[in-house]
């Protein structure tokens, strides 16, 4: 390299579009998974005996045949912990083994170690259990019919929502189920817990939060958090599943271990990873709303009911998420928002990308769609003319729960897509196909999407990096954010490569690891890179500093006037007159003393939040996208296929477009599942009944559409967010409800758009077939 062709100012590593860090180890087979890792001499095997109940007192648990079948070394009850039988995130409601009750089928009630995988699994179905069934409650109509909720009900009021409604000249209301949804990470649940000296602990475990997994496992086992460490190379995903839900594997397996002093792992088959885990939480709407000749919203009560399952769990934070989300990108005046954590003898619900907030958007996008059939308005109109204020002169700039819009780029993001995906022509050519078409017929839509980045519980925000230069001048990273495939570790390596001048190919993250990073948060809430890239931004920042002023002194530069006067950039330090390969100046200065680590943190600034009033500015900034999808449904069948989809996202200046537009493809694709095809359905008896893919429907590559745009608004992050990008890992989940609403445009012209068709989601086939069939009988009711 020519020391002397100086590119420092065209250089860059952030912004680029670079392949994620394991790429190619993920292709090649290589990436190592929990279970990948090496086993231990003398492992064993852990499974779960699962109740068969949905809710009875436990009257007697006879566990011989377990004990005798083949290979089985050991079994235990909630009894045989040494520490506190919980594993709840907030709330301790949440044991870790059934004592005495079970609240729901699929309950873990005992463990079973084996010396094999195959062997536990078999043992642990031989128990003979004897049940007092008592009543069960299983949807969240239910659970508020009966006044059972795992937490207090949360409200919001905003104005007067009974003087704006009765004032309305219009007025809409009704009712909306939208169901749940199943994580289906591809890697299941997994720990693996290896006892070492002095009662230590070492778990090696998938989850989204090493360090609450080191807190449960201390507290189960009795241990002070410094004799448990908590490593997590990368999951093979997570989207919130394993947030909280990682703790029960992970507290059963070290109970295993700790007893019997030897490693032991649990690992989850599909099945029971179903049966156990909490999924999305499914809400039933009740609304009403008023609105004026234009479509403008003037009043909005809605009543939601989620189904909590048995126990709290993240369901608090969820909820209060649905409540901040339910203006979508709308101003609305006048608000009466209630939230009730129905407790349902069920999975425990927990968070799944976008965490109330996908729930909270889609009631009012359900409204707005019902308003525009109602006035026969395009349902854009009616969208743009409810957006929040550009700026706060026009006074519609502040959202029910108190917090300014501050640089709000809806109105040109729509624009921008309205343009390019050639909306208008192509709703026009829909309603052209639809009169030429009995059978099959044709929906539009286009949806907005405003998304609150910030963990909602305020003290979460915070995060640390270790940043390690090598004296041949490579570096190491570890931060307190996981992989789960989003790209974090890339995103967090680009950054410190930029902070330090250097490739990409010199930096590396290691293993998410609690004995380097104390305290993280989990990676959640989209914050992993902004939170964890600017705490390792100021780690590296430190060395820079250390070495930048280390070279000064040697060239007799003056940095105290000109900070810039040292330059580090594409593998070289430079100053007007001088220049030396970053590996170079770090050997000399690993000669002279200078220390070449340093620790990081970050706490994002400005948040503040009142749970109780539910008032404040609970989020940093705000994201923001808008979707097209246009789809074809089959009015004799149901049958459905989504033809094209057009993606705009606003991922500020984007760390790595090529990890984003990946993410936002991601997102729309398990949102449009959501919506669609992944149904949860449980029997009468409680039972899970769609625990595996053969009756669980998640999307596949099938069900992208032939054009698939997808693209990145041009946009700088207004607050100084990490290079002033935005976060994307669950704002986009929401641009699917575009394919939802298409669906449902594609019923109405049934009745040529003159009724609202009723539409729960999910939408899937037999759904739609019978709302295309309602729609037909009201239509033939009034012609
Ligand atoms: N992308 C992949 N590939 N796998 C995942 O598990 N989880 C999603 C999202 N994107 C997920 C994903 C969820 S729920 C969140 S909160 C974010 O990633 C977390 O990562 P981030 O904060 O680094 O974006
Ligand atoms: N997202 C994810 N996890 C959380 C949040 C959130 O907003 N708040 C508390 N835990
Ligand atoms: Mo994501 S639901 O915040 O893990």
């Amino acid at each position: 390299m020519n020391a002397f062709v100086d590119n420092s100012s065209i250089w860059s590593e952030v912004g680029q579009a670079r392949p994620h860090e394991s790429a190619a180890m993920h292709v090649a087979g290589e990436a190592t998974y929990t279970d990948d890792i090496p086993e231990v001499q003398g492992t064993r095997h852990a499974a779960l005996g699962l109740s068969q109940k949905v809710h009875a007192l436990i009257k007697s648990i006879d566990l011989d045949a377990v004990k005798n079948a083949p290979g089985v070394i050991a079994v235990f009850t909630a009894k045989d912990i040494p520490g506190v039988n919980d594993c709840g995130p907030i709330i301790h409601d949440d044991p870790i083994l059934a004592d005495g009750k079970v609240e729901y089928v699929g309950q873990p009630i005992f463990i079973v170690v084996a010396d094999s995988h195959d062997h536990a699994r078999r043992a642990a179905r031989k128990a003979i259990i004897d049940y007092e069934e008592l009543p069960a409650i299983l949807t969240p109509q239910e659970a508020k019919q009966a006044n059972t909720f795992v937490l207090p009900p949360l409200r919001l009021q905003r104005g007067d929502f009974k003087r704006a409604i009765d004032a309305s000249p219009h007025r809409v209301s009704g009712e909306l189920y939208v169901g749940g949804q199943e994580h289906f990470y591809l890697e299941g649940q997994i720990a693996y817990v290896i006892p070492k000296e002095g009662h230590c602990m070492q778990v090696l475990c998938s989850t989204q939060h090493p360090s609450e997994m080191q807190h449960v496992v201390a507290h189960a086992l009795g241990l002070h958090s410094h004799q448990v460490v908590v490593e997590c190379r990368r999951m093979g995903g997570g989207f919130g599943g394993k947030e909280s839900q990682s703790a029960l594997w992970v507290a059963a397996a070290a109970i295993c271990a700790a007893r019997l002093h030897r490693p032991v792992k649990l690992r989850a088959d599909r099945d029971d990873d179903m049966m156990v885990s909490g999924k999305r939480h499914c809400f039933h709407y009740e609304y009403e709303a008023g609105y004026d000749d234009d479509g403008r919203i003037t009043a909005v009560k809605v009543e939601m009911v989620l189904r909590a399952g048995f126990s709290a769990d993240l369901s608090g934070p969820v909820a209060t998420r649905a409540v901040c989300h339910l203006d979508n990108a709308y101003y609305l005046s006048d608000v009466d928002i209630a939230a009730m954590c129905g407790k349902t003898n069920t999975q425990s619900n927990t968070a799944f990308r976008g965490f109330g907030g996908p729930q909270g958007a889609i009631a009012i996008e359900n409204i707005i769609d019902n308003i525009a059939r109602n006035l026969g308005k395009d349902p854009l109109e009616v969208r743009k003319m409810n957006f929040y204020g550009r700026d706060e002169a026009e006074g519609r700039n502040t959202t029910q729960y108190g917090q300014k819009v501050a640089d709000n780029i809806i109105h040109d993001l729509i624009a921008e897509l309205e343009a390019s995906s050639e909306y208008h022509q192509r709703r026009i050519a829909v309603r052209e196909f639809n009169n030429k078409s009995p059978i099959l017929k044709k929906g539009i839509a286009i949806t907005p999407v405003k998304f609150g980045i910030a963990f909602n519980v305020t003290h979460l925000n915070q995060a640390g990096a270790l940043v390690h230069v090598y004296g041949d001048g490579s570096v190491l990273i570890n931060h307190g954010g996981t992989e789960m495939g989003q790209g974090v570790n890339t995103k967090v390596a680009q950054v410190v490569a930029q902070e330090l001048g250097i490739n990409l190919r010199h930096v590396r993250c290691t293993a998410t690891d609690t004995s380097k990073v104390a305290n993280t948060s989990a990676t959640a809430a989209s914050t992993g890179a902004d939170l964890n890239g600017k705490a390792a931004q100021q780690a590296a920042h430190s060395i820079r500093e250390r070495l930048a002023h280390f070279i000064a002194k040697e060239w007799g530069v003056d940095i105290t006037t000109d900070a810039a006067a040292i330059r580090f950039a594409d593998d070289m330090v430079r100053s007007d007159r001088h220049a030396i390969p970053f590996t170079e100046l770090v050997q000399k200065a690993y000669l002279a003393r200078v220390q070449l680590w340093s620790d990081g943190f970050y706490a994002t600034p400005n948040l503040q939040w009142d749970a109780k009033t539910l008032n404040g500015s609970p989020f940093s900034y705000f994201a923001y996208g808008a979707a097209v999808s246009e789809v074809i449904i089959d009015t004799l069948t149901g049958e459905w296929k989504l033809l094209r989809a057009d993606l705009l996202y606003d991922a500020g200046n984007s760390l790595n477009p090529a990890i984003d537009i990946g993410q936002v493809e991601g997102a729309f694709i398990q949102g449009m599942g959501w919506l669609t095809t992944e149904e949860l359905w449980w029997n009468k008896e409680g039972k899970l009944m769609t625990h595996a893919p053969s009756t669980y429907k998640i999307p596949s590559v099938s069900d992208c559409p032939d054009h698939f745009s997808v693209k990145l608004f041009k946009n700088k992050n207004s607050v100084d967010s990490i290079h002033h990008s935005k976060a994307v890992g669950e704002p986009p989940l929401l641009l699917s409800f575009s394919v939802f609403f298409a669906i449902r445009d594609a019923i109405a012209s049934v009745a040529h758009y003159t009724i609202n068709p009723v539409l729960n989601a999910p939408a899937t086939c037999e759904a739609i077939l019978h709302a295309v069939e309602s729609v037909r009988a009201v239509n033939m009711d009034h012609p």
